[in-house]
């Protein structure tokens, strides 16, 4: 019985249901430090031309720990590329309408090109109220409805900074994606949404899934491309991707260990996918390049 069962294994991984191959890893972390390089270059060209320096403004509102992580970063980035950063910190019980007086203060203000108001809000505070305060023009996080709208009709302005750097990561593989299906795991509004339309501006058939859809495996399992952004770690199994198929993990889970981990278990899905990104060193380090890149725009704009 032992050996019935240790042959059947050793065939098993012998001849396994799917071909044993090894992903490409996509380097995200590297591909956002030559973004953030040509960021920085381009603004010390604006300086010595005698251009005003870009500004983004950051409000964290309250002491969510990893916002704090988040807001730090992007600060930290903003120095490091020589944009200049104005950090707004109110307290967790600031009342929507005092948000708003602030935010308008920052689109009245003109060295400030972008502002960022890092979600999520606390409870009392109505995110869309605070989106559509934001004036579009410095909308560097492409969340507001017009920045979105222009988005679905196929001509961005500003674009969600996550699903852009996802773009991104997906033409450095050099692979040619013209009607590629893509599956979307995850329906937010700063993800899976703009997500479908950039991967509609690269000729792909987008489709988003989501925790209601039907037979999800299975819908993977179609895909030449799986964006999984859905916040639940290692949840997308090897064997529901599509062999070859292009893995973008936008999850970004910590463990009770304090591991960071993605949405994909991906010790075992990139010995399946053709590429893969990892978590961390993936599509995290994108996010903050792609907002220095749209504040460095939104100052060539406003020039
Ligand atoms: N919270 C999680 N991701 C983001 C982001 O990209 N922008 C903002 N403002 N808040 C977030």
């Amino acid at each position: 019985m032992f050996m019935h069962m240790r042959e059947s294994a050793l065939t098993y991984f012998e001849n396994p249901p799917y071909p044993i191959m090894s992903a490409q890893i996509i380097d995200g972390k590297a591909v956002a430090e030559n973004l953030r390089e040509s960021i920085r270059q381009a603004v010390e060209e604006r300086i010595n031309n005698g251009l005003r320096r870009p500004g983004l403004a950051v409000i964290l509102v309250g002491d969510n720990p990893a916002s704090q992580v988040y807001v730090r970063n992007k600060k930290l980035a903003c120095e490091k590329a020589g944009i200049t950063s104005f950090e707004h910190t109110p307290p967790a019980d600031i009342s929507e309408a005092d948000l708003l007086a602030l935010i308008h203060e920052l689109n009245n203000d003109d060295r400030v090109d972008g502002i960022l108001v890092q979600l999520p809000l606390p409870a009392h505070i109505d995110e869309e109220s605070v989106i559509e305060t934001i004036s579009p023009d410095k909308d560097v996080d492409g969340f507001h409805p017009y920045n979105i709208g222009r988005l679905m009709i196929g001509k961005p302005t500003f674009r969600p900074c996550t699903p852009q750097g996802v773009t991104r990561l997906l033409e450095t593989t050099g692979v040619d994606i013209t009607g590629n299906d893509a599956v979307i795991v995850g329906r937010s509004n700063i993800v899976g949404r703009p997500m479908a339309f950039e991967l509609l501006a690269k000729d792909c058939t987008p489709k988003i899934c989501h925790s209601r859809s039907k037979d999800l495996p299975a819908q993977i399992k179609q895909a030449d491309i799986v964006v999984a952004a859905i916040g639940k770690p290692g949840f997308i199994q090897a064997h529901w991707i599509k062999p070859g198929a292009i893995v973008i993990d936008v999850g970004i889970n910590r463990l009770e260990s304090g591991k960071l981990t993605g949405d994909v278990d991906f010790e075992a899905a990139k010995e399946v996918a053709g590429y893969i990104t990892p978590v961390p060193g993936g599509v995290g380090p994108m996010t903050i390049a792609c907002l220095l890149e749209n504040t460095l725009e939104s100052a060539r704009n406003r020039d």
